[in-house]
């Protein structure tokens, strides 16, 4: 497997555990994936270009650094990913915010594009598309072919779980796209969910079930 990184930092790996405990009820889960999508987006953005500017402090000037370079754009997938964009705005007020609608047949598995709404100057964006599961990795292909399409050049994969089928279909298909997760599980199970996984993120983040 390649690009892909896993962040291991000893807060996000607590709160995946309490997202795994299926005893987690509705309020709990969405506060915790709010949680762990804002320190994970704390290592999505680490390559963030900076430049020296001077700033003048009460007593003199420094030499400090802002983020320069293309900004940010974030494209949850519909629905589940809805639940990783507030955490990520704390940390990046000014990014901008697009919506793709994918939806898994749940028989073929295969994924299905009802909506799409992209900020004007996407393409000048550097995007992270969000999600919280990795499964087959057709939805998360499919948005990022679609993003491709229209343009953009520069996207991350940013997700909770994912399975290694899904990183392989990632890796081959869009080698570009780097993958940060939280914890990589091995197994699909046969209805396409990722065990053991966390469940289905839709219905837990929104008590759909
Ligand atoms: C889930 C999840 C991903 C997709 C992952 O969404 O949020 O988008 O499945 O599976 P894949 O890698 O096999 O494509 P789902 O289709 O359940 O829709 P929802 O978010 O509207 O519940
Ligand atoms: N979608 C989910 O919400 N969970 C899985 O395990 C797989 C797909």
């Amino acid at each position: 497997m390649e690009n892909v990184i896993v962040l291991d930092h000893p807060l996000i790996q607590h709160k995946i555990s309490l997202l795994r405990d299926k005893n987690t009820r509705t309020k709990e889960f969405r506060e915790l994936v709010s949680e762990v999508s804002m320190l994970m987006s704390y290592e999505v953005t680490r390559s963030m270009p900076l430049k020296e500017v001077e700033i003048d402090t009460p007593l003199g000037v420094a030499n400090a650094n802002i983020i320069s370079g293309k900004k940010l754009g974030v494209i949850p997938i519909l629905r589940a990913g809805l639940g990783m964009v507030d955490g990520m705005l704390k940390l990046i007020p000014m990014a901008k915010v697009g919506h793709i609608g994918v939806y898994r047949n749940p028989e073929t598995l295969e994924p299905v594009e009802y909506y799409c709404k992209l900020p004007e100057d996407v393409c000048e964006r550097e995007i992270v598309v969000l999600d919280p599961m990795l499964a087959t990795g057709g939805s998360a292909c499919s948005a990022i072919e679609y993003l491709k399409e229209k343009g953009v050049e520069s996207i991350k994969l940013m997700c909770l779980i994912a399975s290694t089928d899904g990183i392989e279909k990632v890796n081959k298909n869009h080698p570009d796209v780097t993958i940060f997760c939280a914890a990589i599980d091995g197994r699909l199970n046969e209805k396409g969910y990722i065990v053991p996984g966390l469940g289905d993120a839709g219905d837990r983040l929104f008590g759909t079930k």
